[in-house]
């Protein structure tokens, strides 16, 4: 796939992120403010050591003795309930937040052309919607609650410890600048990794998807070791990533807590000393003492969390690069509807390339009129599906222009194009769902009256009465389990229920027996009546009712005509009549 640009500012990601939560701030302000809550209670504990040494076990403090219960009960209340405020309505805006970017995803991917698909392994953009996004929402969601609280204890540890001796905090506070060059340094790799390991992720998702979605390859060709290997190897790799992650991520604690003993030890040896000289109480150095304990935790913490962010920050960018891959095939501004057309086509000279330098269409021209049927027919790759494609504009031409009735079909919206169409194509997909909605998949409006009646208009009625639950009957992932002939009918019934201007047919009759292609047959010639259709066969029946034949030939068109004209003139449809149709 395309390597999407990974290079962005931190801040860039931030404030990203910050747009997303903007419709939960009033949860995130009332968090925050149950936060203040938390660290109050905190800095009051700390605070409220020196009364309790230097009065309440002074002389004279037995009656104060009674309050000290009600103190520490009241301020676990205070500290317990504000701490639930905060995380229920922190995790829950998080939550949503998460979701919001889920859906934007997704709607995003959604919108990225067939050549987009076509480049990319479906697996690997799975695997960005759910493990990408679950990272960050694991990450930010869970971990924005910390660091919020955590900081504003930490803010007012350390505004208590200046106050009670500024010489002191200093002390304290020499090894923190000394800290944070390790945990930047950490925080960065964290992040590198966690974005390697998301890759990993990705394939591996992608790997499962293959050989699932081939199991039958896999079984026919008893490969399943080979499957195995290739996913313990990509298993191990994802083991490797984020081996690298716990090693950064074990490493932090002690190293905050080794550089805190050090400021502990300076606090303790100068503090004892001053008191000894009589500068301040014992209350005082206890009270300093408990609050920079207190601070320690939260400074831990809070370098435990920034590798927490630096990891949402690696799937915040995952995430946000898939979101800006551009959608190379948007609707220009504005664009009309196509509206009801008659069905006159007309390609003219387009040229098309699935890679620019490669040409598969040449100077490609046509004229379909309405109500008519063509058939492309010609070696295998000389182009046909290709055509059929670039009128449902999976593609644009890179010259030229398709039009419908006159419109250029890239100048109108696509959701209007595409209500014009109906395609059964050559590669048959039927959803995990009953027959009766992977027909109305097509117009999902319909009623079930119309369901079967394009059922019976596709002779699909007769297998289908015979399933177990008839039109209920679930047919498994991709109509696993319906004959090959039997979902391609089902396919046929979902394009009579469009009801479409355009019929495209690409080889909609390759997987029936002669018996019941002769019956489709007829059921698509009702189908074709007054529709312009585009019909890709292999089959003589099908090809001889067109009305025009074309035959291409590497991406041009060698000769077109009727049936009795091209065979009259002896060339390259003669041939292919001689070699493919003869048996028939
Ligand atoms: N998504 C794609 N990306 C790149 N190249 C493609 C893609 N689809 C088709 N091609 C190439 O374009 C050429 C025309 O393919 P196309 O599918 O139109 O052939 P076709 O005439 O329908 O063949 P068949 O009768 O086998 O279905 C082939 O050479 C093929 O390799
Ligand atoms: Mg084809």
């Amino acid at each position: 796939m395309r390597k999407v640009v990974l290079k962005k500012d931190n801040l860039v990601v931030y404030k990203r992120l910050l747009r997303y939560s903007r419709p939960y701030a009033g949860r995130i302000v009332i968090a925050m403010l149950a936060s203040v809550g938390v660290a109050a209670s905190d800095v009051a504990v700390a605070k409220l050591i020196q009364p309790l040494v230097d009065h309440v076990l002074a002389p004279g403090g037995e009656a104060l003795i009674n309050y000290v219960p009600f103190i520490v009960i009241g301020l676990a209340l205070l500290k317990g309930s504000s701490r639930y405020v905060q995380e229920y309505f922190m995790k829950t805006a998080g939550q949503m937040v998460v979701q919001d970017l889920r859906n934007d995803l997704y709607k995003h991917t959604l919108r990225l052309s067939m050549g987009f698909y076509s480049r990319v392994q479906s697996g690997t953009v799975v695997s960005r919607i759910i493990n990408d996004v679950a990272t960050l929402q694991k990450s930010a969601a869970d971990e924005l609650v910390a660091v919020v609280r955590e900081s504003l204890t930490l803010v007012g540890l350390v505004v208590l410890l200046f106050y009670n001796d500024w010489r002191l905090a200093l002390v304290a506070f020499i090894v923190l600048p000394v800290a944070i060059v390790p945990a930047t340094h950490i925080g960065r790799r964290i992040k590198r990794y966690v974005q390697k390991s998301l890759s990993n992720i990705g394939n591996l998702t992608g790997i499962l998807q293959e050989a699932f979605g081939g199991i039958k390859v896999v079984k026919a060709f008893g490969t399943e070791d080979k499957e195995k290997d290739r996913f313990e190897a990509e298993n191990y790799n994802y083991y490797r990533r984020i081996a690298k992650v716990i090693r950064y991520d074990s490493a932090s604690a002690p190293i905050i807590e080794l550089l805190s003993s050090l400021g502990a030890a300076g606090v303790l040896w100068y503090g004892l000393n001053r008191v000894m000289q009589g500068h301040i109480s014992e209350g005082e150095l206890l009270s300093f003492v408990t609050a920079m304990g207190m601070m320690y935790g939260p400074l831990k913490r809070l370098v435990k969390t920034n590798n927490v962010i630096q990891k949402a920050i690696g799937a915040a960018e995952r995430v946000f690069g898939m979101m800006d891959t551009p959608v190379d095939l948007d609707d220009i501004a504005d664009a009309p509807d196509l509206g009801k057309v008659k069905g006159h086509v007309v390609f003219n000279h387009v040229d098309f390339g699935y890679a620019p330098a490669e040409l598969v269409l040449h100077d490609f021209n046509l004229e379909v009129n309405p109500g008519t049927t063509v058939a492309l027919v010609g070696a295998s790759g000389a182009g046909k599906s290709t055509v059929i494609g670039l009128l449902a504009r999976f593609y644009d031409p890179l010259h030229g222009n398709i039009t419908i009735d006159g419109q250029d079909i890239s100048r109108v919206s696509q959701k209007s194009l595409k209500q014009q169409i109906a395609l059964v194509d050559q590669e048959i997909f039927l959803f995990h769902d009953t027959i009766a909605n992977n027909i109305r998949y097509a117009r999902p409006e319909a009623t079930d009256a119309e369901v079967v009646r394009a059922a019976q208009q596709a002779f699909a009625d007769d297998f289908i009465a015979q399933m177990p639950q008839g039109f209920e009957t679930v047919i498994g992932d991709r109509g696993a389990r319906l004959s090959g002939g039997q979902r391609q009918r089902i396919c046929i019934a979902r394009a009579v229920l469009r009801d479409a201007s355009i019929l495209l047919l690409d080889e909609a009759t390759s997987a029936l027996d002669t018996q019941s292609e002769t019956v489709v047959q007829n059921a698509l010639e009702n189908l074709m009546q007054g529709r312009t259709t585009f019909v890709i066969a292999h089959r003589l029946s099908t090809v001889m009712r067109a009305d025009e034949i074309l035959v291409m030939q590497k991406g041009r068109v060698v000769e077109r005509g009727s049936h009795e004209d091209l065979l009259a003139h002896g060339g390259h449809y003669f041939d292919l009549y001689q070699t493919q149709f003869s048996a028939q």
